[in-house]
């Protein structure tokens, strides 16, 4: 059986044009499973991928994927070849300022009857951002006097719970361990002095690996999900963040995505996003603006 026959193919195909004609099927099952959209560096990303996999095999495969459910280890193990996992500690300075200075006290403020906290970060992939939430949100809470900065750490009353999630269960299973190196272009790269000691270097290991200290990993948990998904993992949440997430996304994929996060934002909880994106229910939330820094809130709740 040659490839090329079974595809609809003119005859004078070359086993590029059959791994790129494959390569953009594909493409087509990752953007609507997925919502990461085409683009050049994806394709030919794709086409090395194919190109490794003997001819009169790919398109018996490429169908086995399509009609595999986006759950599925098969379609999962194609993702994980596909998306971009880049992401650090505190990324984007101002933007983790305004939340400390301006949108975590608003939450903690109409949380002090339950004393609790919830946040959400969707597409966290290793973890860097969920953490650095709760790094925030424990350090805010000491600022307001809700927490006292001990040598174990900060202690509290108040149940703080971020959840992390990523489609891609590499991801997240690197999040959970919560172990990150700070060589080159790492994890802390951008890391700000005043954190440096929420993070532990690692008993006998190489001095450039850290952990996230315990009182930080003890309140954040990790779960696989993809944002196409019909439903949030979980609903009430004072404030979900999904940034640099999206601008993979086509325009109906955002819109899909951002239906479920506004959902899953209880009543007066927060929204934040990428620097390109905007809320597509405008009408829903207010805007706080900060330094730099621009968060929206949902209205018609406590917070
Ligand atoms: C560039 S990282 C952003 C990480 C972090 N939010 C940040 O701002 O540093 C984008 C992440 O989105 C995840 N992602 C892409 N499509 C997704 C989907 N449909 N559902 C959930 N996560 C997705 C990728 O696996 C990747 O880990």
């Amino acid at each position: 059986m040659s490839g090329a026959g079974t595809l609809d193919l003119p005859e004078d195909v070359t086993p590029n044009d059959v791994t790129g004609a494959l390569a953009r099927r594909l493409l087509d099952d990752v953007r609507r499973k997925s919502g990461i959209r085409h683009d050049r560096p994806l394709e030919r990303k794709l086409s090395r991928i194919l190109m490794a996999m003997p001819l009169d095999m790919l398109e018996s495969w490429v169908r086995v994927i399509e009609q595999s459910p986006a759950d599925s280890p098969d379609w999962l193990s194609l993702i994980e070849n596909l998306t971009i996992h880049e992401t650090y500690f505190f990324r984007d300075l101002p933007h983790h300022a305004h939340l400390r200075g301006h949108v975590l006290p608003a939450i903690i403020q109409a949380r002090r009857t339950e004393r609790t906290i919830r946040l959400w970060s969707a597409g966290c992939a290793t973890g860097e951002e969920p953490y650095s939430l709760a790094i925030l949100a424990l350090e805010t809470l000491a600022d307001l006097g809700e927490a006292q900065r001990t040598d174990h750490g900060v202690v509290t009353a108040w149940t703080v719970d971020v959840l992390g999630t990523d489609i891609s269960r590499i991801a997240v299973r690197q999040a959970r361990n919560a172990c990150y190196s700070g060589e080159g272009l790492g994890a802390f790269r951008d890391l700000p002095a005043e954190y440096r000691l929420w993070f532990v270097p690692l008993e006998g290991a190489d001095p450039n690996y850290r952990k996230v200290r315990a009182d930080a990993r003890k309140v954040v948990r990790f779960q696989q999900h993809n944002l196409m998904a019909p439903q949030p993992p979980e609903t009430g949440f004072d404030l979900v963040s999904c940034r640099n997430v999206m601008i993979y996304f086509d325009d109906d994929s955002r819109r899909a995505a951002q239906t479920q996060l506004i959902e899953a934002i209880g009543p007066g909880g927060w929204l934040v996003l990428g620097t390109t994106d905007r809320p597509i229910r405008p009408e829903l939330f207010e805007r706080h603006r900060g330094d730099r820094a621009l968060a929206y809130r949902k209205i018609g709740g406590p917070a």
